[in-house]
C-alpha cells in the first residue's frame, strides 16, 4: 500500500511538471509558427484581384477552384509566376546597363566590379577581402554599413524576393522600423502574422500593432531629424521589366548554390551585421554606425554558438521571416532560398557544434555496448538465481 502511494505521488509530480510546466515553457518561449514560406507569398499580400489583368484573374479563379486555396494565396502564386516569367525573359543588355546604378555601392567580384582604393595593394595582400571591404566602406562614407557583394545574390536569394528587394528593400525585408511607411506596413504584418500563427489573439495582435506603430513613428521622427536614410535606396523608378532585367543580369554572374560553400553564403548574407568569431568571420560594418542605423543598443549577436542557444527548428522559421518570432525586430528578412538557408544552418551547426558527427558516431557504439552489457547481466542474474533456487 505504501509503495503504491509513493508511486502515485511520484506520478502526480512528474505529470504536473511534464504536462503542466514544460509545454507552457515551450509555447511561451517558442510559440508555434507556420513553417517557413519559401514562396514569400506575403510580398503580394497587399495585391487585390482587381489589380491583375484578365488572364491573371482567370488564373487566380482557377487555382481557387481546383486547389481549394484562398484567393490571397492564389494571387501570390500568380504574381510569383508572372515575375519569374519576366526574369526568364529579362533583357540582359538593359540589365547590365541599369546595374551601373548599383555598382556605385555594390561589388560584384564575379563580374570584376571591385572597388579598392589601391587595387595593387589589395591584390598583393593576404587580407585582400578586408582591404576591399574597407575601401568600399570608405567610399560609401558615413553610411558605415558595407553593401553586400552581389556576385552570388541571384543564387542565394530567392529570385522573386530579390526582385522585390531591389524594388523596395525595406518593404520586402520587413524592416518595419526603417521607413516612413511603417504605419501602413506594421498593422498589415501583424494581421498577416495573426492569420499565420493563431497564437496571437485578436486583442493582443491589435494592441501590439498599435503599440508598434506608435513606437516606430516616434523612432522615425527621431531618425528623420538626423537626416535618416534607408541605406539600400528604393528603386521605385524601375518598372517590373527593368527590375527583371537586373535580376537576369545578376543571374548570369552567380554560381549555383551547390557550388558555393556554406561559409561563403553566410558571409555574403549575414556578415554585414554579424560576426562568427569562432570561425574568424568578422562583422564588416562600423559598429557605431550599425547600431544607429538599426536603432539597437547592442550589436547583433555573434553567430558562433547561436545554433546551440536557439536550435535548428527556430533558425529555420526565424531566418525566413524574423518578424514571426521577434515582432518589430531590426533583423531584416534577407530572403534566402531554401537551399541557401539549409547551407547557412549547416554552417552554423558545424561552427557551433563541431563535434556533433563524432558524438553521434560514439553514440551508436555506446548503444551497442549497453545492449551487450544488458544481455550479459541478464545471463549472469539468471545463473545466480538458478544457484539460489537449488
Ligand atoms: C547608396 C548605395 C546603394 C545603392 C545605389 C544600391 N544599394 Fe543595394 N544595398 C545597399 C546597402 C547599404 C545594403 C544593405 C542594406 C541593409 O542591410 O539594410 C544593400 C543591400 C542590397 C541587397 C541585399 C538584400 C538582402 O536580401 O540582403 C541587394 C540584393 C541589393 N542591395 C541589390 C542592389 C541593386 C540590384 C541595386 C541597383 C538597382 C542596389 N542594390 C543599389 C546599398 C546600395
Ligand atoms: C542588417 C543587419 C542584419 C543582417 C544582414 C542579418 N542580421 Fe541577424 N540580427 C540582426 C539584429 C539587429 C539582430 C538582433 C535582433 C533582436 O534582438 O531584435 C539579429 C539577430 C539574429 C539572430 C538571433 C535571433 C534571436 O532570436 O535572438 C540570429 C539567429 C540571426 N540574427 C541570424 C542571422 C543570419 C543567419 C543572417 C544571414 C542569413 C543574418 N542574421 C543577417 C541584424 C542582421
Amino acid at each position: 500500500m505504501k509503495n503504491i502511494k509513493i508511486v502515485l505521488v511520484l506520478i502526480l509530480f512528474v505529470g504536473f511538471t511534464y504536462w503542466g510546466i514544460e509545454p507552457y515553457a515551450h509555447h511561451v518561449f517558442n510559440p508555434a509558427v507556420k513553417p517557413a514560406d519559401f514562396e514569400f507569398s506575403d510580398l503580394y499580400a497587399q495585391r487585390t484581384i482587381d489589380t491583375l489583368d484578365e488572364a491573371e484573374q482567370g488564373a487566380v479563379k482557377e487555382i481557387v477552384e481546383t486547389q481549394g486555396l484562398s484567393e490571397r494565396t492564389a494571387i501570390a502564386k500568380v504574381e510569383r509566376s508572372r515575375i519569374k516569367g519576366l526574369i526568364a525573359a529579362g533583357d540582359l543588355a538593359a540589365g547590365t546597363e541599369t546595374f551601373q546604378v548599383c555598382a556605385s555601392c555594390h561589388n560584384v567580384e564575379s563580374a570584376g566590379i571591385i572597388f579598392a582604393s589601391d587595387p595593387s595593394e589589395a591584390a598583393a595582400s593576404v587580407d585582400r577581402d578586408k582591404l576591399i571591404a574597407k575601401s568600399r566602406l570608405d567610399l560609401v562614407g558615413a553610411n558605415g554599413l558595407l553593401p553586400p557583394d552581389l556576385s552570388n545574390a541571384a543564387s542565394i536569394y530567392d529570385e522573386v524576393f530579390l526582385l522585390e528587394a531591389i524594388r523596395d528593400y525595406s518593404a520586402a525585408s520587413w524592416m518595419a522600423s526603417h521607413t516612413d511607411r511603417q504605419n501602413e506596413l506594421i498593422p498589415n504584418k501583424v494581421k498577416e502574422l495573426k492569420d499565420a500563427n493563431g497564437s496571437l489573439g485578436d486583442e493582443q495582435a491589435l494592441s501590439t500593432a498599435e503599440e508598434l506603430t506608435q513606437k516606430s513613428i516616434a523612432s522615425f521622427n527621431e531618425k528623420a531629424m538626423s537626416n535618416y536614410i534607408m541605406k539600400m535606396p528604393p528603386n521605385s523608378w524601375m518598372d517590373d521589366a527593368q527590375l527583371a532585367s537586373v535580376v537576369a543580369y545578376l543571374k548570369t554572374q552567380a554560381k549555383p548554390v551547390s557550388e558555393l560553400t556554406p561559409k561563403e553564403i553566410t558571409i555574403s548574407a549575414c556578415a554585414r551585421c554579424h560576426s562568427v568569431s569562432y570561425d574568424k568571420v568578422e562583422m564588416q560594418a562600423d559598429a557605431q554606425a550599425l547600431k544607429e542605423y538599426l536603432g539597437i543598443d547592442a550589436l547583433p549577436p555573434d553567430l558562433s554558438m547561436i545554433i546551440r542557444s536557439k536550435g535548428e527548428d527556430y533558425l529555420r522559421t526565424f531566418l525566413n521571416d524574423p518578424q514571426k518570432h521577434l515582432l518589430g525586430t531590426s533583423m531584416p528578412r534577407v530572403g534566402l532560398s531554401e537551399e541557401a538557408q539549409d547551407k547557412v544552418i549547416a554552417y552554423l551547426d558545424q561552427v557551433g557544434d563541431p563535434k556533433k558527427g563524432e558524438r553521434f558516431g560514439v553514440g551508436a557504439f555506446f548503444v551497442v555496448y549497453f545492449l551487450l552489457l544488458s544481455v550479459l547481466a541478464y545471463m549472469w542474474k539468471h545463473n545466480e538465481f538458478e544457484e539460489i533456487g537449488k
